[in-house]
């Protein structure tokens, strides 16, 4: 046992990773939808959550007669779910580019409900591996077992919390730091206190052989303040959730320059360009909360 707080999807940060669940089921119901995840919708309705997150876009926009209230609703979410298509769509591409480089080993940490064993198409022999908080990784299985899901790749979860010793747990699950790795830190790093994101990244750096890969979502540095604005204190109230108390207000390492400075390759854009890529634009809701890079890095 760690001395770690821990947390089940209906509770603190778990509760991210069925928001985000939500997004990819909205995302998925689009017209002109990015990304296709088959399961995201099942997560929430599994969940039993009370809290009024909406799983369809007909759902959200179904508001006649808004108030100024149900209008800032719709719009947080459809900036929201607009962005998580461009994001989840980047690292889909991240992992189909590393896969066609020859990387046949993937970590995804802080994997929540990721479901890309399951809904991506994988070359022959690849080894996957998901860490993120017992209680949540239970429940995912528990729900994809109950929709019949089949990964395309060998999955491995390995449960733990990312403030412990998880490349212990990792090398237990039989990850082999000596062949390749694509690396993935998606919607986690706001999250973590600055002193475990350094050591992740180090731990990282430690276990990748020579053509791994590494790409991270990172958030505006002044996400706290941006996400303390007025019109934001507004939703979590909708929602019943403060989502600001989830965020540890120490220092936050710049992830780019870390990589960067180990002498890894590093590539990063803004969420706005990573937008542009696939036709979309990025409204500026509230106050700029979705301002940030998403990075990729080659260690050769
Ligand atoms: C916003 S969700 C993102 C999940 C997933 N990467 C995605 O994009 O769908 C944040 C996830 O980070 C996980 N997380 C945050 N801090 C963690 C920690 N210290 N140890 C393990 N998991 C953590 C949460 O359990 C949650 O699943």
């Amino acid at each position: 046992m760690d001395e770690y707080d821990d947390w089940d999807i209906v509770s603190g940060v778990g509760i991210t990773a069925l928001m985000v669940a939500a997004g990819r089921a909205i995302e998925s119901s689009r017209d002109d939808a990015l990304i296709e995840d088959p399961y995201a919708e099942s997560f929430v309705t599994h969940s039993g959550i009370t809290l009024p997150i909406p799983t369809s876009w007909a759902a959200l926009n179904d508001s006649e007669g808004r108030s100024e209230a149900d209008t800032r609703w719709v719009d947080f979410w459809a900036a929201l779910v607009s962005y998580l298509g461009v994001r989840s769509r980047f690292f889909d591409e991240y992992f189909r580019d590393a896969s066609a480089a020859g990387v046949r080993q993937v970590v995804i940490l802080a994997a929540g409900l990721d479901t890309r064993a399951f809904r991506l198409s994988w070359p022959a022999h690849v080894e996957l591996f998901e860490i993120d908080q017992p209680k949540v990784l239970e429940f995912k299985d528990t729900v994809l077992e109950e929709v019949g899901a089949l990964a395309g790749c060998a999955r491995h979860v390995v449960p733990i919390d990312l403030r412990a010793d998880w490349p212990e747990a990792l090398l237990r699950a039989n990850f082999d730091p000596q062949r390749p790795t694509a690396w993935l830190a998606e919607g986690l790093l706001p999250y973590l206190p600055g002193t475990a994101a350094e050591a992740l990244f180090a731990q990282v750096h430690r276990l990748s052989a020579a053509g791994s890969w590494f790409a991270a979502e990172e958030s505006d540095p002044d996400i706290r303040s941006r996400m303390d604005a007025p019109a934001f204190r507004d939703v979590y109230r909708r929602l019943g959730y403060d989502m600001l108390a989830l965020l540890p207000d120490d220092d936050r390492p710049d992830t780019t320059r870390w990589f960067h400075d180990h002498d890894w390759q590093t590539t990063a854009i803004s969420r706005a360009q990573a937008a542009k890529r696939y036709g979309r634009t990025l409204g500026t809701v509230i106050g700029g909360v979705l301002q940030g890079t998403l990075l990729t890095a080659r260690w050769t």
